[in-house]
């Protein structure tokens, strides 16, 4: 929707001399309305002197709103604002493209699927004959972060008027033993995959929501996931480092214990 000055704004110098000729000749507009039409309606800006500035005020209150007035309901009588009678349509959906409902299951499916995999490394590590409990308090906590993720993108499914639908699952894998990085390194390894994966499926969802012309779903994305997915990625990519560096054994126990006991008053 372009704007642009209006005929009726004029503007005063402390001289009273009328700043703009081309002020006055052009006109508020909004794009599908005519100047001409506007130009009787334009609000009214007056200057008048004030110390040694340039002031701007509102003309006589008569002058104002010659024209244009809202008029809700004449607006509402178009088409696309008529409120559904079929039982299963949604009553609050509102420009909310088909595309954008496909993205949002979609990326439900990814938060499910990574949710899943975590599921698996939690089991794996929580085993009795591998016991790096603080690696399965961390994948079963990854794991329910992943779910809630999906839960909130189901809402918001809901909350725009989409109908979510929920895709299979891959089987993810059961064992995680690496014979050069071990399991730690190994399955630290597949989580900054999995997240960078993830990122790259949220940029998608973004540009989806940006290509559909739909602010709000790019805002919920923005503002509800990329931040924090930016941040896991850095946090799993500093777990990885530090995984290199301590190497198998002995020193994936300190690794271990530092993550068991992460979050634990001082
Ligand atoms: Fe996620
Ligand atoms: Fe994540």
């Amino acid at each position: 929707m372009s704007l642009s000055v209006a005929s009726a704004v004029s503007l005063s110098t402390l001289q009273g001399d009328s700043l703009s000729p081309a002020l006055g000749s052009s006109a508020l507009s909004y794009s599908g309305l005519s100047s001409s039409s506007l130009s009787t309606t334009a609000l009214r800006l007056p200057g008048r002197r004030l110390g040694n500035g340039l002031v701007v005020s509102a003309a006589k209150e008569t002058d104002l709103l010659t024209g244009i007035v809202f008029q809700p309901f004449e607006e509402m009588k178009k088409e696309e604002l008529a409120i559904p009678i079929a039982p299963q349509l949604s009553l609050a959906r509102q420009f909310y493209e088909d595309e954008c409902e496909a993205a949002i299951n979609e990326q439900i499916n990814v938060e499910y699927t990574v949710s899943y995999v975590y599921h698996a490394m939690y089991a794996y590590f929580d085993r009795d004959n591998i016991a790096l409990k603080g690696l399965a308090k961390f994948y079963k906590e990854s794991s329910e972060e992943e779910r809630e993720h999906a839960e909130k993108l189901m809402k918001y499914q809901n909350i725009r008027g989409g109908r979510v639908k929920l895709y299979s699952i891959l089987t993810p894998p059961s064992e995680f033993d690496h014979a050069e990085k071990g399991d730690a390194l190994n399955s630290m390894e597949l989580a900054l995959s999995l997240e960078k994966l993830t990122n790259e499926k949220l940029l998608q969802l973004h540009s989806v929501a940006v290509r559909k012309n739909d602010p709000q779903l790019a805002d919920f994305v923005e503002s509800e996931y990329l931040t924090e997915q930016v941040e896991a990625i850095k946090k799993i990519a500093e777990y990885v480092a530090q995984l290199r560096m301590v190497g198998k054994g002995h020193g994936v126990w300190h690794f271990d214990q530092m993550l068991l006991h992460e979050g634990d008053a001082a």
